[in-house]
């Protein structure tokens, strides 16, 4: 059994995990000015399937089937995850403190992606397919679309707290479990993923110092259930 001092502890070793990722600037173009942003359809925010019943469907997906994603349903899983839902810019997910210290990076075939809530646009950061570091399992690297949480800590008040990152993973397990509700209320397959290789996909991404990468979460058609 896990103590709660060593539960906050390993948190805390699981966020320092790269002290060697260099510091770069805001979420932006690092490699290529020619991937242009993505505006994403207007999210459709009534209907889905009633709470009770996604709750009784949500599950961690291992098989994902290779077809795109439209981007309708990934502009509702990005707004169900952490879009903004009222007009003081406030989320679908809580945040410890309103930090609002967490982005999703979005790993898609032609490149990655930071997603802006308030703009809902996914800026360009990266124009390779990187969705291979998103997860250390092979089932994952099929997914048309993987989700990268990552806790800028310097938005917090207190960044090298330990209950600072206890809160951020925190912060992050909400943001998951929106994916998670709303892929179940779509048909959709999705899993999250502590197994990330958080230096070398850091390192893609252009995390600064300060930025962590608290989890992965895929997305796509169950295996071999996609529309054609
Ligand atoms: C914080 C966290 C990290 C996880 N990391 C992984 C992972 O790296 N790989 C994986 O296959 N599943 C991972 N999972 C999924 C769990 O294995 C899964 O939730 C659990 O087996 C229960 O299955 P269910 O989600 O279908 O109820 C993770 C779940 C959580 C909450």
């Amino acid at each position: 059994m896990i103590s709660g001092s060593s539960l906050i502890l390993i948190l805390n070793m699981s966020v320092t995990a790269q002290a060697n990722v260099p510091p770069a600037s805001a979420p932006a173009v690092t490699e290529t000015a020619a991937l242009p942003a993505i505006e994403l359809p207007a999210a459709e925010k009534t209907g889905g399937m009633p709470l009770m019943d996604a709750l009784s469907k949500r599950a961690t997906s291992r098989a994902f089937d290779a077809k795109d994603l439209p981007a309708q349903q990934l502009s509702n899983a990005l707004w169900a995850a952490f879009g903004v839902n009222r007009p003081d810019g406030k989320r679908t997910a809580p945040s410890a403190r309103n930090w609002q210290e967490t982005d999703i990076y979005v790993l898609l075939k032609q490149g990655a992606y930071a997603y802006d809530a308030t703009a809902h646009r996914l800026n360009p950061v990266l124009g390779d397919d990187i969705r291979a570091l998103g997860a250390t399992q092979a089932f994952a690297h099929e997914a048309p679309v993987t989700l990268v949480f990552v806790a800028d800590l310097a938005k917090t008040g207190d960044p090298i707290a330990a209950a600072t990152a206890m809160l951020a993973a925190m912060d992050t397990g909400f943001i998951s479990q929106n994916v998670y509700l709303y892929c179940a209320s779509a048909g959709l397959a999705t899993g999250v993923r502590g197994m990330v290789d958080r230096d070398a996909l850091g390192k893609r991404l252009g995390l600064r110092e300060t930025q962590r990468i608290t989890a992965a979460q895929s997305i796509g058609y169950p295996k071999a259930a996609a529309p054609e």
